[in-house]
């Protein structure tokens, strides 16, 4: 479950912002509404959200990187999807020399393989954790033009250090 959402110079958001979602094991949930970010976790987080507020105060500028986001994680194998050409980057002077950067992290299986995946759908207890999935894209005259770094980490139990996937 995706519990985290961190966001720098992509459209209407300049400096970095983070959004956390994350809901202490102790905070009482009488509702049902949050869930645990991995099977047996005490973290938990929203099973729904709503973004609300103003006009042009940024709502649709996080679920464009949230979109964003997953289709890098899809398709950027794919060289020639997506492409960046529906994205921009803050529209300042400044903004335009340094990178976009996105971040999320979410709770699930670890370690995650076809045959880890083929064993917990036959019911088999399997390790679970946190992942923190970074991206930087570089500009260049203010233009995105190519993946940066891209990486992923994992963390047993969503404890410890993070642990590099790739
Ligand atoms: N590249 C950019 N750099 C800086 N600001 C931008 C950029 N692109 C769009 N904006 C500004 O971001 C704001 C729009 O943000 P967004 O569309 O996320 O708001 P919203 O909360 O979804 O608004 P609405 O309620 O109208 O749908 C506008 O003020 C627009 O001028
Ligand atoms: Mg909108």
């Amino acid at each position: 479950m995706l519990y985290k959402l961190e966001v720098e110079n992509f459209f209407s958001i300049r400096d970095p912002q983070v959004l956390d979602l994350s809901v202490d094991g102790k905070v009482p949930d009488p509702e049902g509404r949050y869930a645990p970010i991995f099977e047996g976790a005490d973290v938990r987080a929203p099973k729904v959200v709503a973004l609300y507020g103003a006009n042009a105060s940024g709502k649709t500028t996080v679920l464009r990187a949230l979109e964003f986001v997953v289709t890098m994680i899809r398709d950027s194998v794919a060289r020639t999807v997506p492409g960046f050409a529906g994205i921009e980057r803050f529209n300042d002077v400044e903004s335009g020399s340094r990178p976009i950067r996105f971040a999320i992290e979410l709770g699930g299986i670890i370690n995650l393989t076809p045959e880890v995946f083929q064993r917990a759908t036959s019911g088999e207890k399997v390790e679970q954790g946190t992942y923190r999935y970074e991206l930087e894209i570089e500009l260049k005259e203010g233009l995105a033009v190519r993946i940066a770094s891209e990486s992923l980490r994992q963390r047993p139990n969503g404890q410890g250090k993070w642990q590099r996937v790739y």
